[in-house]
């Protein structure tokens, strides 16, 4: 605003900024606008400011009137402008709730999030049930020392599962310290029971190379979960009475299992663990899973050897134990009906996401 002339009466530049004021202030179509237009109609520099500033050089007879107009101007001018911010205030709101606003019909982009391989699943809900009953869950190297996957474990160096036909060795180190690729997680047995004191209560998952050609039932890679209880007074009731418990959990109360007696240099006595065959319903002869036996496999077990306990230290005059090794892969196939193993490593897509 400009300058009041020198001339210009005051009680009509009130008049006529009241008069304007409605006018100007309903302009103000946003916030920031409506501060503008506020320090147009009452700063320093506007009408109202001018004849504020020019009070003290009025008359007597003239300053009561200009005073009293000049309150009259400044608030009603402040009442017309805090009336458009309330008014200003709600349309900026609404127009911010408009912009802001989302299309909830909208497809939303999808990203596949796929999940575990059935085999990865089989060990969780395997290792699961034993940790129910108080088991720990530990690891051991893949790379191994003959030592604990054959010597430790009874397993004498004429063994023919020590023969390069089913064992592969590495190339690593002197012939004392002999480095193979374990085939099988019962060496963890030995070095858990070398560095902890009894009670040992551990399953083991893990992986296992076996020099084996790819059939319907043999994979050179392929994984087992071992299983080992030592502690005073353990007998083979213990060992029967946790695998029938396994066994109900995971196949449900309606499977047929059977312990049959079988031989492992590490257990005695040694049993395998069956349960009746999905595919065949009981030994149809030609039957591709279960070759006629009407039975699956599902694990080795049996009392842990003397022999292997006082090799790790234990005194087998005060504790006793069971072990057992299992293969997921197996089980897996035997819960879902799956016909080959091979399906595990092909990585078809439309095999994978039924799991
Ligand atoms: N390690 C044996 C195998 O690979 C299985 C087994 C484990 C048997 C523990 C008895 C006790 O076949």
């Amino acid at each position: 605003m400009s300058n009041l002339p020198p001339d210009m009466d005051p009680l009509e530049t009130l008049s006529n900024a009241i008069a304007d004021a409605p006018g100007v202030v309903a302009g103000a179509e946003t916030l920031d606008g409506l501060d503008r237009i506020e320090s147009e109609l009452l700063g320093k520099d506007s009408p109202v400011g001018q004849v504020r500033a020019g009070m003290g050089r009025l008359g007597t007879d003239l300053k009561p009137k200009v005073g009293a107009k000049l309150n009259e101007a400044t608030s009603r001018i402040r009442e017309l402008v805090e009336a458009r911010r309330a008014e200003l205030e709600v349309i900026e709101e609404v127009r911010r709730l408009q912009s802001e606003t989302i299309d909830v019909t909208l497809e939303s982009v999808r990203f596949p999030t796929g999940s575990l391989h059935l085999v990865q699943q089989t060990i969780d809900e395997v290792v699961d049930i034993f940790v129910g009953l108080g088991y720990k869950v530990v690891e051991g190297p893949e790379a191994e020392l003959a030592y604990y996957n054959f010597d430790a474990l009874n397993t004498p160096a004429t063994h023919p599962s020590r023969w390069e036909q089913d064992t592969m060795y590495l190339d690593w180190g002197a012939p004392q310290d002999e480095v193979l690729l374990r085939t099988h997680t019962s060496p963890v047995q030995a070095r858990w029971m070398q560095s902890h004191d009894p009670p040992v209560y551990v399953v083991v998952p893990g992986r296992c190379y076996r020099k084996d050609t790819i059939d319907a039932t043999h994979l050179p890679v392929f994984y087992q979960i071992e299983g080992l209880a030592v502690d005073e007074n353990i007998q083979f009731s213990d060992l029967k009475g946790t695998l029938l418990h396994f066994a109900r959990e995971f196949f449900g109360p309606q499977s047929e299992v059977r312990l049959r007696p079988s031989f492992f240099p590490f257990t005695e006595p040694s049993a395998e663990l069956d349960v009746s065959c999905f595919a065949c319903d009981g030994g149809v002869p030609g039957c591709r899973v279960c070759r006629g036996a009407g039975w699956l496999e599902l694990l080795g077990c049996g009392m842990v050897d003397p022999f292997v306990l006082e090799t790790a230290g234990y005194d087998p005059g005060k504790v006793s134990g069971f072990a057992f090794g299992m293969g997921p892969e197996r089980i897996a196939m035997a819960r879902h009906g799956i016909d080959s193993l091979r399906h595990f490593i092909e990585n078809d897509i439309r095999f994978l996401s039924q799991f």
